[in-house]
């Protein structure tokens, strides 16, 4: 068969309430344009984020009424770690309440003014925590990566040279080196099991511990097995665990590929490591056997992190992106390519020329996306990135939309339509102009700023 379908029927639906254009219009303006701030009521697809939004399969509902809510020691924490550790061989299993969670208790003990941190490409979160601490944020990614054209296979690879050096320039100054699976920001594309080894030999020659933001995991190890020399034959379990047995921690957010609603952890093999976080945990999160989620919480987690290695899901999953990429790249709209694990990213800044980066291309697209046809996507550009820790505004590297798709939770005709939508965009983007940023915070301004047209 060349149809890929859908590895699941549907038990349990939630109704679409359509909106009209001139509906929407109203909304935007309610909004002051930013679609974070949007009713979800109002939004038709929602593809802001495949984080905690996936559906749940019959066997976590069913595992939820077997959650254990005691503080100590419940057996759905001892459930939850199994499943880690069947994964990851690591140590010391330290839940969280989601992935932002784990990286705050983890820069609690390496950030600090002065400090350096490198990552392929660090994820907003990470950022955030890490320069709310003092600290700076590098990204290192590949040249490759940086080009939504290029075809090469692991985009998401760090870029070695670049890290050596790093790590030579800064010395003592580098606390910990992390690297990012797959590299959402960077167009949710894979890094390889070589880079994997080849980061964590060039971080143990610097003696500093490797540390895994590990998101979307099972996506990067399907990656990994389509497309590395060697990995064809083996299981992605095999695959996820040589990934993460050179690592000497994790972040992850469980809301990702554990096919959690809620839910993180942090990871370490280290005794004194893993007890400064559970110190910390126990001040910020809960004690370290529930560590912010309830028992039923780590039961779906240890249930999903069964079922997100499933060969047959990550085929489905991987090619609803893949389809939307080939329908868009045929009607000429330039996309990041190959497609990513867990999103379609257009590439504004080609597609609207006309539009200057710091005027927001790809917040643009997205907000006429939603109006034209109720799709919620989510820029990842100038105005995620574009303000400077020193107050001034630089544009991003690339002016992204990103549409990320929930896991198991829209079907084929959903990305028809998506598809559709993008048709009608294309008639009219010549017309529009861009925004301004009229309100912003101080730190990670996408989530609240507020725009005018321009
Ligand atoms: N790291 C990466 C690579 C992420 O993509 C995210 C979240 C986090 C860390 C933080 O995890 O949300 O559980 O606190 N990404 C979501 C997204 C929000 O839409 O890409 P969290």
């Amino acid at each position: 068969f060349t149809t890929i379908i859908e590895p699941f029927r549907i038990k349990s639906v939630e109704p679409i309430r359509m909106t009209t254009r001139a509906e929407r219009v109203a909304k935007l303006k309610d909004a002051h344009f930013n679609l974070f701030a949007l009713k979800s009521d109002d939004v038709l697809i929602d593809l802001l984020t495949d984080s905690g939004t996936g559906a749940m399969s019959a066997e976590q509902w069913a595992a939820i009424m077997r959650g254990d809510e005691s503080y100590a020691g419940s057996p759905s924490y001892y459930r939850f770690k199994d499943s880690v550790q069947e994964l990851m061989p690591f140590e010391h299993i330290i839940p969280t309440h989601q992935g932002r969670a784990a990286e705050a208790i983890l820069v609690s003990i390496f950030g600090g003014t002065g400090k350096h941190i490198p990552n392929n490409t660090h994820f907003d979160t990470t950022r955030g925590n890490i320069e709310a601490s003092g600290a700076q944020a590098y990204d290192l990614v590949i040249e490759e990566g940086k080009d939504p054209s290029s075809l090469f296979p692991f985009k998401g690879n760090m870029d070695l040279a670049k890290l050596e050096a790093f790590l030579e320039e800064h010395g003592d100054a580098v606390p910990i080196v992390m690297l990012t699976i797959t590299n959402n920001a960077g167009g949710g594309q894979p890094v390889s099991l070589a880079n994997i080894r080849a980061v964590s030999q060039l971080a143990h020659r610097f003696g500093k511990p490797f540390i895994i933001d590990s998101c979307r995991f099972a996506e990067n190890a399907y990656f990994i097995k389509q497309r590395e020399e060697g990995q064809q034959y083996r299981s992605i379990k095999d695959i996820v665990r040589d990934c993460f047995a050179v690592a000497d921690g994790m972040t992850m957010s469980a809301k990702k590929d554990a096919f959690g609603n809620i839910g993180g952890w942090l990871a370490f093999n280290d005794d004194d490591l893993a007890e400064k976080a559970r110190v910390r945990l126990i001040q910020t999160e809960g004690f370290p056997t529930y560590g912010g989620l309830a028992g039923r919480d780590l039961e779906a987690l240890a249930q999903g992190l069964h079922e997100i290695i499933d060969e047959d899901y990550l085929k489905y999953r991987i090619r609803t992106n893949e389809y939307i990429v080939e329908r868009l790249d045929k009607m000429g709209i330039p996309v990041v390519k190959p497609a990513g694990g867990h999103a379609v990213f257009v590439d504004a800044k080609s597609w609207l020329p006309h539009i200057d980066p710091l005027a927001y291309p790809a917040h643009t697209v997205a907000v006429k996306l939603y109006e034209l046809g109720g799709i919620r996507s989510c820029e990842i550009g100038s105005v995620m990135f574009g303000r400077q820790t020193d107050g001034s505004e630089k544009p991003a590297a690339m002016e992204l939309v990103r549409l990320a798709f929930p896991r198991r939770t829209y079907t084929q005709s959903h990305a028809d339509y998506v598809v559709e939508a993008f048709e009608m965009l294309q008639a009219e983007k010549d017309s529009l102009t861009g925004f301004k940023v009229i309100k912003e915070p101080k730190l990670m301004r996408h989530f609240t700023c507020e725009f005018a047209p321009l």
